[in-house]
């Protein structure tokens, strides 16, 4: 099984612990990062996480990828909603992907309510908050798993 995935955060996650704790929890990005890097382990998954406030950084990550990894899971944050540069990216991806947001954004205003990336990725989860990065590696094990 190929097994090397990259997390891609989008914009103000490195902030997490300190924005928004009603939407975003309390979790610090180095504590998410660690407990994400900890479930990879168990499941003899290898990632890279990372985080950007770039746009264009977020793209070249993405287009890096297409090489070096079999899988995507990202966060685009903010992006999800504005970036056509970022899914035009993700579209030249063709391995697994997941889109991943830790509110519900279906629930907050209604700029949030349109992804620009959801009909192009493999799947999605959101509204479960920190807990969803874990599961979107679980999630990602098994695609990868039936890819081989
Ligand atoms: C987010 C939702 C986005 O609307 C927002 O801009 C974020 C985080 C989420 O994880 O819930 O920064 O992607």
């Amino acid at each position: 099984m190929s097994n090397k995935i990259i997390i891609i955060n989008g914009p103000n996650l490195n902030l997490l612990g300190e924005r928004e704790q009603s939407q975003y929890g309390s979790i610090t990005f180095n504590e998410l990062k660690a407990s994400c890097i900890k479930k990879s382990k168990e499941l003899g998954i290898t990632i890279e996480f990372c985080q950007s406030n770039v746009e264009g950084e977020i793209v070249n990550l993405i287009q890096d990828s297409i090489k070096k990894f079999d899988g995507i899971i990202i966060n685009a944050a903010a992006f999800t909603h504005t970036s056509v540069a970022i899914r035009d990216a993700l579209s030249i991806f063709k391995k697994p992907s997941i889109e991943l947001h830790i509110s519900n954004i279906y629930k907050r205003e209604e700029f949030r309510q349109k992804s620009l990336i959801s009909d192009i990725v493999t799947g999605g989860i959101f509204g479960l908050g920190s807990d969803g990065y874990i599961l979107a590696i679980i999630a990602m094990q098994k695609l990868l798993k039936n890819e081989n």
